[in-house]
């Protein structure tokens, strides 16, 4: 599955990028939401999630960079958001939100950080729906893929055939077709890929082919 990352949009005409990725053949668009204080970014809230939620039909993710993901997370949720991610690098109780999540109605993905322990987010493995592997530092687009983070995803497939765990493996950062075809061989099932979709001239092609290459 394809989640185009908005953070490489054309925030003059977010509704219309969403609705061009939707039609371009993406199964989810992924919101990139920013605090300035967990990464050295700021992007935008729920009120912009809410805006465009009528421009898709599609499942929208909030992948939380934000140090308060318990305090904010409803607010998302409320504005659209299908799926609400959030990082083993705040100090929270991570069981409890996913639950709290899940109570709403909403799937909980975990995300974890390049130079984060696999074995850091082992014990919620069996809390969340999926388990996001970020392969570039969060904070911005357009970065290199690190490689190192192969492993995780192939340790991640390991563990869910030999535990039979339900989640789904995301994979977000540095996506293009030769990287893709790396995080697929590993195990992954959604790729999230922002500037090399948007800064792309046709989006359908582009999304079809990191779908179909091996
Ligand atoms: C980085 C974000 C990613 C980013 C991916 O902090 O979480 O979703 O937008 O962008 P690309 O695909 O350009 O690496
Ligand atoms: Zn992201």
């Amino acid at each position: 599955m394809i989640s185009p990352s908005l953070l490489s949009a054309d925030f003059a005409k977010l509704g219309q990028e969403v609705s061009a990725v939707t039609d371009a053949g993406a199964e989810m668009i992924h919101f990139d939401v920013m605090d300035g204080h967990f990464v050295p970014n700021i992007t935008f809230g729920p009120m912009i999630l809410s805006a465009i939620r009528k421009d898709s039909r599609l499942p929208f993710e909030a992948h939380l960079m934000i140090t308060q993901p318990q305090v904010y997370w409803k607010a998302f949720a409320t504005a659209g958001a299908d799926i609400i991610g959030f990082h083993i690098e705040v100090d929270i109780d991570h069981r409890k939100l996913a639950s709290e999540i899940h109570s709403a109605g909403k799937k909980a993905c975990i995300v974890l950080n390049p130079p984060t322990d696999i074995r850091s987010i082992e014990n919620i493995l069996p809390d969340v729906d999926i388990v996001l592997v970020m392969t570039v530092n969060p904070g911005f687009g357009g970065q290199r893929f690190l490689e190192s983070n192969l492993e995780k995803i192939s340790w991640l497939n390991e563990m869910r055939k030999k535990k039979r765990y339900n989640y789904l493996i995301e994979v977000d950062g540095g996506i293009n077709y030769e990287t893709a075809a790396l995080v697929k061989r590993a195990g992954a099932d959604i790729l999230v890929a922002g500037s090399f979709i948007f800064g792309s001239k046709n989006y359908a092609e582009t999304i079809s082919n990191l779908k179909c290459c091996k």
